[in-house]
């Protein structure tokens, strides 16, 4: 038997088996300076996980109006949006290239913004709803501490 043989084949089979893989799954997460790690997205891809997070902030704005105005009908409006029905948007191509983490706390926000909907029409507690928001809040903060998205050419 050839030792050699083997061996070089085995280290082309592994080759193969890792060019096949990055090319299926092109995720690109690179450490930053600042300590992040740089989700690496194209242009369009970033846009569209951008303008997600401008309505995260837009329904934590009006979640905490509505509180204050004792208006639950509108806190579980603007929770709704932001619930998982709103992840349908997202391309399975982009979803690829987020790590199982940040898709991890991605998905979390997305069903307890659906819990304070849920909640915000059968108990219309605003005090409640404060909590949860504040529970949900942890997932922006954490989320935020660990990731950025970094925009590079298309490959
Ligand atoms: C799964 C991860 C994750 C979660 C959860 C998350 N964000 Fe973000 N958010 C990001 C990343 C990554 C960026 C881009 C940061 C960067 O590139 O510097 C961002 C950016 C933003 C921005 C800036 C948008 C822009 O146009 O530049 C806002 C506002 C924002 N997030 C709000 C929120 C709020 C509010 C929540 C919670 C309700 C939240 N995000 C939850 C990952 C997350």
């Amino acid at each position: 038997m050839c030792k050699l043989c083997w061996t070089s084949l085995t280290a082309a089979i592994l080759v193969i088996a890792f060019v096949g893989y990055k090319i299926m799954y092109p995720t690109a997460i690179t450490p930053s300076a600042d300590g992040r790690m740089a989700i690496e997205l194209t242009a369009g891809e970033r846009d569209l996980v951008l303008t997600e997070m401008r309505d995260f902030l837009i329904s934590v704005q009006t979640i905490t109006e509505a509180v204050t105005t004792e208006d639950m009908a509108m806190a579980a409006k603007a929770a709704r949006k932001v619930g998982t029905a709103a992840q349908g948007a997202v391309p399975l191509s982009l979803v690829s290239k987020l790590p199982n983490e940040f898709k991890k706390l991605g998905f979390d926000t997305h069903q307890q913004f659906d819990q304070i909907g849920l909640d915000a029409e059968q108990l219309g507690d605003g005090s409640q709803a404060l909590k949860q928001l504040s529970t949900i809040m942890r997932n922006c903060i954490s989320c935020h501490a660990g990731y950025k998205l970094v925009a590079v050419p298309e490959k």
